[in-house]
Order: structure tokens, then sequence, then C-alpha cells
């Protein structure tokens, strides 16, 4: 989401940070002084390990690539390297396939709520392809972040009504679409096809795990607690063992009218007197947090869909908490069980992981419908010698009781920001997506955090080395014993950044191309580290990004850690989410908000001027859309 650069979340005012902001002045100074020293202290006796088991497990074999690196482009086009080819498919607005119901897209954006639930949603993100036949056919289920209503109504926001809302509300959600390839090579969707489904911000949905049927999550329209309509802000997904897709509610409270004096509560979690930003509660009741207090803590979940069941109900699976959630990335012990991490994209907000009491068993989704309802939720905090804990989330345990204001677990898992400030974990800058290497590493993009070292924020620690990070970082872990432990080691695998800046704490260190702002993250089959940037519209073409171009596409070695820019999106896009078919030969990327522009959004009646991507037309408007790349030779990618 590139317009929360300027606009992102910082709410949390938590005494916690004093543990990290390292309390021996010294040591604090070294830390904030500079680059070299900050990472040198950060990876201070803790390289080795790590490095030794990443060797140990691939040694000097491991992954490579050999593509052409492409040059940083402001270009209102898709670069690829020499031999790639990129065909777009899926944008916004094109009919999904529901049988007897294909509505096209209209140019001037005059399609109605109606047809716009059986069409593709705006603002594309998370991915994934489920293969149905090998690597020639399959579904491709994605999210859809956000809408510019600027862009999805003829007039824009000139007149506000309940049609936009209603329109509005069906352009978020997640797509289900059946893709296959043709006799040329190229991909195409299947329409009508039997699995082609739009889920919305007005589909039923369940509620399960320990928040299912609490006091804080019943309403006027559901007295249970256990039904809840819709799912929206989806931003990074994941991918389960047995064949569901899990889509996050990321800054879900930007959809809420705060009342005139937002308790606590809803403060902490970023809500404030008036609306967030998107005008639904003017014609949608349930978003107004006066009249129902409750419905906010009904949304910030982990959404899991079987997208093989037309008919299957999506569920919150309130077990792994509840927070402005960027991704969900599932690993598997060696005993069986599933590992959820999760990064939740706020200013100086957290880190989690959840692991489950159950072991995963053989049956698929209907076998495993309540795997991701019991386990134990957990709270990074990275220590400054290199070494980390996970925190449980645990009623009864620590502070983490009735007498500091948890009723009980359900109380924890709602207010997981509260639980995670009592229990001391480390204020992040901007958790986005985490990704699995083969190794066993665990990565995590943090995105940027302009506001690190402000004058009424935290100061830098051990893990987040740079105050006024514009550029971003990855950091990355790896577990004692299995990825249940409690304890971790970590480093930095980059500082992004920007070798030609002249503001030495914005060069960063990445070996290779340079790069600020690292979102999306995915690991493919061959085990290349894939790192996707959202510089936010705002920012790009000054201050410390003006030299990076338009958003970018790059590969990375996890064992060398050198970094290649392998693709670069169309004007003021970002470019999030990555998936390929089983054989790596075709890859799917989403380019989100071509054309976004801070001064077009604020005069949103006028179609974007500065991308017409991906059709061109000068009737048209930038719409969001799914590049399929290739080799032309048919090769894998990245080789
Ligand atoms: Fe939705 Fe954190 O990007
Ligand atoms: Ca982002
Ligand atoms: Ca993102």
């Amino acid at each position: 989401m590139a317009k929360d650069f300027e606009q992102m979340e910082d709410s949390n005012r938590s005494a916690n940070a004093s543990i990290h902001e390292v309390s021996d002045p010294a040591r604090r100074r070294l830390l904030g002084g500079g680059l070299g020293l900050g990472v040198s202290l950060g990876l201070g006796g803790l390289l080795a390990p790590l490095a030794g088991c990443s060797t140990t497990a691939t040694g000097s074999s491991g992954p490579r690539f050999s593509f052409k690196s492409v040059p940083v482009s402001t270009a209102d086009r898709v670069i690829v390297p020499e031999g790639y080819t990129v065909q777009v498919i899926a944008p916004w607005g094109d009919p999904v396939g529901v049988s007897g119901d294909s509505p096209a897209f209209k140019f001037d954006a005059s399609n109605s709520a109606a047809e716009q639930e059986v069409q593709l949603g705006m603002h594309h993100d998370g991915i994934h392809f489920f293969s149905q036949d090998g690597s020639k056919s399959g579904l491709l289920v994605m999210n859809h972040e956000y809408t510019d209503d600027g862009l999805l109504h003829p007039d824009g926001m000139k007149t506000w009504n309940a049609a936009k809302v209603r329109k509005a509300q069906a352009a978020h959600g997640i797509s289900v679409v059946e893709v296959a390839q043709q006799a040329d090579g190229r991909w195409e969707l299947v329409r009508p096809s039997p699995w082609a489904r739009r889920i919305t911000a007005n589909t039923p949905m369940q509620i399960s795990g320990p928040a299912a049927g609490h006091a804080l999550m019943k309403t006027a329209a559901d007295a249970s607690g256990r039904r809840v309509l819709g799912t929206f802000n989806n931003c990074a997904s994941g991918i389960t063992p047995w064949g569901t897709y899990l889509t996050c509610e990321e800054n879900f409270i930007n959809y809420f009218r705060g009342p005139e004096q937002p308790d606590a509560h809803q403060t902490r979690w970023g809500m404030k007197k008036g609306d967030g930003g998107y005008r639904w509660a003017e014609f949608d009741e349930r978003f107004d947090a006066a009249k129902h207090p409750n419905e906010a803590n009904r949304h910030g979940w982990v959404v899991e869909i079987d997208p093989y069941d037309f008919s299957a109900t999506p569920v919150k699976r309130t077990a792994l908490g509840r927070a402005a959630h960027e991704g969900a990335t599932v690993a598997q012990t060696r005993d069986g069980r599933a590992v959820v991490y999760m990064g939740e994209d706020a200013r100086f907000e957290y880190i989690y992981k959840f692991v489950s009491r159950d072991k995963i068993r053989p049956g698929g989704a209907k076998a495993n419908a309540e795997l991701l309802d019991h386990g134990t939720l957990y709270v990074a905090r990275f220590e400054a010698d290199g070494r980390g804990r996970w925190l449980p989330l645990r009623h009864g345990q620590g502070p983490l009781t009735a007498a500091q204001g948890f009723a009980d677990q359900g109380e924890v898992l709602i207010k997981s920001r509260q639980a995670s400030d009592a229990l001391g974990a480390t204020k992040m800058d901007r958790p986005e997506w985490i990704a699995v290497d083969q190794q066993g590493f665990v990565y995590c993009t943090l995105t940027n955090n302009s506001n690190r070292g402000g004058a009424k924020q935290p100061g830098v620690d051990a893990a987040n080395p740079r105050a006024n990070n514009t550029m971003g970082h990855i950091i990355r872990w790896k577990e004692d014993g299995d990825f249940d432990g409690e304890r971790f080691a970590w480093n930095h695998f980059l500082l992004a950044g920007d070798p030609s800046n002249e503001r030495a704490e914005a060069q960063g260190n990445v070996k290779g191309d340079a790069l600020g702002c690292p979102d999306g993250l995915w690991v493919d089959g061959r085990g290349i580290l894939w790192i996707q940037t959202d510089m936010s519209t705002s920012a790009m073409g000054k201050g410390d990004l003006k030299n990076l171009g338009n958003n970018a596409m790059l590969a990375a070695d996890p064992l060398t850690g050198e970094v290649r820019r392998f693709l670069v999106g169309p004007v003021g896009c970002e470019i999030t989410g990555a998936t390929s078919t089983p054989d790596g030969r075709t890859f799917f990327i989403n380019v989100q908000h071509p054309g976004e522009s801070p001064s077009e959004r604020s005069d949103p009646a006028a179609p974007s001027k500065n991308s017409n991507w991906p059709d061109f037309r000068p009737d048209g408007r930038p719409r969001s859309a799914t590049l399929v790349i290739r080799k032309a030779d048919g090769g894998v990618i990245g080789t």
C-alpha cells in the first residue's frame, strides 16, 4: 500500500520501547551513530552461526540466477531482462468468469456494484497459483487490497452515495480465477469456470477459535459473535500444506468512523475521531464505531479460504491473533505441526508466530478444518546480542491476567497489541512479508519507518538500527531447534538503500542493485529470494528515493546475499505478490495501483494523467493487473 508511507498508522505509545532502546548511553550511541557500527554490532558473533547453518545445508552449489540485471526505469511500462516475456492478465474490472454472468469492464468505470461483484477487484496484492493440471492450468487466488475511489467511479468522489459504497466494498476482497496455458504459451482466464468466485467486504464469514463468541465480538447484527460480513484491506497472503489460502486483513481500522472520543482500546488500534479515509460509514452504519464499537474487533484477522470448494464459508482464525496483518507464511515442524509467521504493517508494531497444537492430517482442507483454531501465539523480542525470544500470548501468564485487563484468552487475542506491549515485544519498522528459505531461515521485510527516532517516538535498537529509516531493511532469523523454538538467532540480511545517496544512512549495504522499501518477499522453488518494493508515490522521485525509479522486483541469493534487479513496473505502481507454476517456468506477479499520484488523489475525480497502463487508451484509466512472466526459450525463470 503506497499511500501509507506518509499516513501510516503509528499508534504504539506503550512504554516497552525502553527495553530495546539499549539503556547504556555508550551502546546507544554506537547503535545510532553510524550504519557500519550498527550493522557490525547486530551481526557480531552471530553471522558465523547463521552462515554456518546455510552452507552446511546446500554448500556452494546453492541456487543462483543468471539473467542480466535491468536498469532503474521511470518508463510507463514493465521492464524485464533480455530473453523474458511479459503478458498482462486479470486486470481490475475484467469478469472473473462466474457462470452466466460476465459483464465486460467499462473504461469509463461505469460498471455497477452488482457487476463489480463478479469482476476482478481493485489493487491486486498477495497471490497464489493452485495447480490443477501440473503447470498447464490452475486457479489464481489473489487479494485486492484497497480501492482508489477516484478511479473506481466515473466522477470519482465528487458525489457520494450508497451505490458507490457498495461498489467499493465489492472491489475489495479476493478473486478466484481459473487460468490455462494456451498452445502458443500464453495464459488466458478460463471463462466461465466452476471455480470462479469473488469474496468481498460483504461475503458472510465464520469466526472460529478462542475469540469466537466473545462479548467483544458481539454486535447488534450478530448476537452470537461468530458470524461476520466480509474481509477488506487484504494485503499479503499465505498458503497451507493442506491446500487452503490465507488472506490477511491489514489496515482495517481506516474503514471505520471513530467516535468523538475514542477509548483506550480504539486509540491503541489507531482509531481516531471521524472517518479513517474511506467514507463507508456514511451509508453503511456498521462502520460507525460510535454506534457499533465491537464491529472493528471482528476485523484484523487471518481468514482461511478453500479455493477448491466454491460453497465453503471463509473462516476468520482468531487463534492467530488480531493485528494489522500484512501476511501469514506457513512453515512446518519436523513432527508435522503448522507454524504461521505474521507481520503487522504499522510503525512500531510487532512480528508474531503461531504454533499449532495438533499435527497436520492427511485429507486436505476438510481434515484440517480446525487445525488453526488450537495452538500458541507468540510475539518476537529481538535482543541486542543477536539472540531473540518468542513471548507467548497466553492468558494467566505474566502480565496477561484479568487484573491487567485481559479477562480471558479471547481478550488477549482481540487485544494482541496491548498484550504484546505488556510482554515487552520489539517495536519494528513496519513488518511486511515473511518468507522461509530452503535452509530454514525466516526473512521479514521492514519496509520503512521515517518516524523512528522522532521526538516522541522510540529511538533505534539493534533490530531497527536506523533513525528516519526511509529505505527499510530485511531481518532474518533461525529458530533454535525447529520452527516451534522459543529462542532464535537473528541478523540483518540487508539494509536497503542507494549507494549514490548523499545521506550516509540511506546508502544501505546491498550487495548488488540498489533498492528501497522492501515489501513483497517470496522464495521460489529453487530457493531464490524475490524482493518486491513499495516506495510510496508521495516519496518517489524525491528525497532518498529520487534515484531509484519505479518500484521493482529483485532476486536475492540467500547464500551469497547478491541482489539483482529483475523487473521494473510502470509509473506509480507497487510490485507485490508472486507465485509460480510448479515447474518454475511461469511466474505470476501483481502490479498494484499503477498511475497512483498524490496530487491526483486529492482531486480524485480526475483519472490519473501519469499512467494509462496496461490498456493505454485515451479514454481509459490505469488498472492493477497480473503479469505473466516467462522465458522466451521456455526455461525456468531466473536461470
Ligand atoms: Fe498492504 Fe503493508 O502493505
Ligand atoms: Ca507496503
Ligand atoms: Ca504490502
